[in-house]
């Protein structure tokens, strides 16, 4: 089989990891295309690192715009890809940018290239129009010929859509595969003493989310809150480069005093610091799932996860809405008292859902 496996943004990186492991162990003839929408060190080069991720085979250096600009610049990049290359499958994954961009270009050209489209992590909904992601999930999902869910709940979603029952595969989470596979590594990594903390005995937090970041009321409301969860214990703060640039605009620096901010962290950093941790406090998509699969207290600073069986079955818990420092310091320390029934392993998060899309693929071809 030839595929044409595509990664742009920071949290496509540790999907597409297993896949292509996975793809080349049996053989199969894999193209990685990195888009360039996530290019620093710290958002790009530190994960292809961390994660052995060999030089994509095409670099497609599309960078930072508007929604609208990034989008259009990796469709016109990736479209001369894709005729040269003509695989038999392109695989796209989650929810960036880059993920619709790829996907509509496949759409397009699927009978002129002769090639399918694969969705890895179809199916999720936070039923939240606001979220450009939850535009590109949508969107992608109903373009793909091949949708790979990591929980059940992602069947059930599209299936309600009308997208035909033979379209959709339960594969699982492949992001824990990765998870899985670094952790021995990922325990190595000297940075919890680097930062003076002690295991067990501090929080970690990322916030990045256009809802929490965009606007300075939200900002200061979600620095603030963490700020009170800092009066009861550290609170390192990794910062993401959207955010540095909000709190820069917004001239409230004063805001991260009372935190441990640091430069956004590798893979095997991050992952360390979230084993090590209390408790965390996150935006984020993929760290609820990894908070779950490590047993790791997570308390989710929004509305609505698209994630809900990692508050069904493992460690997550959603903030009060809308987010007040008294709410989040009270969920907080309840997620820390009672949040950690040990690690949870839901359906498919076995560290085997690479092997799954492979086969799932396969079968199809
Ligand atoms: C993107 C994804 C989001 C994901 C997040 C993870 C979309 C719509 N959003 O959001 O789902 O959770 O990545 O990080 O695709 N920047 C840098 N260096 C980089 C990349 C970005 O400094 O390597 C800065 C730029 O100033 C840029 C800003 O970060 O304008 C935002 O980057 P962008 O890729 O547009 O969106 P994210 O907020 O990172």
């Amino acid at each position: 089989m030839r595929l044409v496996l595509a990664a742009g943004a920071r949290p496509n990186f540790m999907k597409v990891a297993p896949i292509l492991w996975s793809l080349e162990r049996q053989g199969h003839d894999a193209v990685l295309v990195h888009t360039g929408q996530h290019y620093d060190e710290e958002m790009s080069d530190a994960f292809f690192r961390d994660l052995d991720i060999r030089s994509p085979d095409h670099s497609l250096g599309v960078g930072s715009a508007t929604h609208a600009v990034q989008t259009a610049r990796v469709m016109e990049a990736f479209e001369p890809v894709l005729v040269q290359e003509a695989p038999d499958w392109v695989v796209v994954v989650g929810d960036v940018n880059s993920t619709l961009a790829c996907a509509l270009v496949t759409a397009k050209l699927r009978h002129e290239v002769g090639c399918r489209l694969a969705h890895v992590e179809a199916g999720l909904r936070s039923r939240d129009w606001r979220m450009p992601e939850e535009v590109n999930r949508v969107l992608t999902d109903r373009l793909s010929d091949l949708l790979l869910t990591p929980s059940r709940d992602g069947n059930e979603n599209l299936v309600r859509e009308g997208i035909q029952k033979d379209r959709i595969r339960f594969v699982g989470n492949v992001m824990i595969d990765t998870l899985l596979d670094r952790l021995t590594v990922a325990r190595q990594s000297s940075i919890i003493s680097d930062l003076g903390l002690d295991r067990g005995r501090y929080a970690v937090s990322t916030v990045h989310r256009p809802s929490n970041v965009d606007q300075a009321q939200s900002l200061r409301r979600v620095l603030s809150a963490l700020g009170a969860v800092a009066s009861e214990l550290p609170v390192v703060l990794p910062v993401h480069p959207r955010t540095r640039d909000r709190i820069d605009h917004f001239g409230v620096w004063n805001l991260l005093e009372p935190l441990i901010a640091i430069e956004p962290v590798g893979y095997l950093d991050m992952i360390a610091l979230m084993d090590g941790a209390a408790l965390i406090l996150t935006d984020s998509g993929g760290i609820q799932e990894e908070t779950t699969a490590l047993g790791i207290p997570c308390v989710t600073l929004r509305e609505q996860t698209e994630r809900p069986i990692t508050v069904q079955e493992g460690t997550n818990r959603l903030a009060p809405w809308p987010i007040t420092t008294q709410g989040i310091l009270r969920t907080g320390m309840d997620a820390m008292r009672n949040g950690s029934q040990g690690e949870s392993r839901p359906e498919g998060w076995d560290g085997k859902a690479a092997e799954r899309i492979v086969d799932a693929l396969r079968e199809i071809d």
